[in-house]
């Protein structure tokens, strides 16, 4: 855990590609991290308001949410935007995770946290169209700053779309273009739709076997996130 004076660990969710489910892996990753005794703070840098509006109606709902604060950070100038990110990370101290919900298409927004960043989520889906808004924003990002680690995650992965030939297009891409990919990808599942709109994991009952394995697939995406800030950090 964080001590008072250690800097939060910081995750950009970021992609261009609008529903990619920058939202959805935000709200999944901070339930997660939660659950398993860390404190997050979620930046919501989308004027959509979608995580607060998550986190709002969830507590109105009677869940808890304990470990996650929602911190809204939306101004209509990108460069005021980044300062303000950059001022709630530093205010962050002690807390263990900062995650922040990024804008679709706002890259300029997207500076603060990406300076900070000590990884960049892309989540796609499974096809072509958004495996090259991914690509896009890997040449930026290594263009851009050339040391933060990004990773794509392939979202909404489902028995039909895993054989489809859209998505066997995508993964040739993603070799040909040597696109540095998450290993687990998330599964497309009614119960994460439902976390969206309302709610965690954790607090759901009765306990069926679609939240079981909903759990043990956001277990697994944690699992590698955390070993993979730990590689870097013993890198540092
Ligand atoms: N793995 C999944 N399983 C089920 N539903 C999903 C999954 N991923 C995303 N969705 C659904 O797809 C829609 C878009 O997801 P989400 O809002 O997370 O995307 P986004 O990238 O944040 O979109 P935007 O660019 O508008 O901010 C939502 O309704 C969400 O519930
Ligand atoms: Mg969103």
């Amino acid at each position: 855990m964080t001590d008072e004076t250690t800097l939060p660990s910081v995750i950009v969710i970021a992609s261009p590609k609008g529903g990619s489910g920058k939202t959805i892996t935000t709200i999944l990753l901070a339930c997660e991290f939660a659950a398993t005794g860390h404190t997050v703070k979620i930046i919501d840098a989308d004027p959509q308001g979608s995580v607060s509006r998550w986190f709002k109606t969830s507590r109105e709902l009677g869940f808890t949410l304990n470990g996650i604060s929602v911190e809204p950070v939306i101004t209509d100038n990108p460069m005021f935007q980044q300062t303000k990110i950059a001022e709630v990370i530093a205010a962050s101290r002690g807390t263990d995770v900062v995650l922040i919900d990024v804008q679709g298409t706002a890259q300029g927004a997207m500076g603060a946290g990406l300076q900070k960043a000590d990884l960049v989520l892309i989540p796609a889906r499974p096809h072509l169209f958004d495996i090259n808004q991914a690509a896009e924003l890997c040449r930026y990002l290594s263009a851009s700053s050339g040391t933060v680690p990004y990773r794509i995650m392939i979202n909404a992965l489902s028995e039909l779309s895993r054989k489809s030939p859209a998505f066997a297009t995508a993964l040739e891409t993603i070799k040909r273009e040597k696109l540095p990919c998450l290993n687990t990808t998330l599964s497309e599942r009614p119960t994460f739709a439902n976390v969206a709109t309302a709610g965690n994991l954790y607090e759901a009952k009765p306990l069926t076997k679609p939240i079981e394995n909903a759990r043990a697939n956001t277990r697994r995406l944690l699992t590698e996130i955390i070993s993979l800030l730990n590689e870097e950090a013993a890198a540092a």
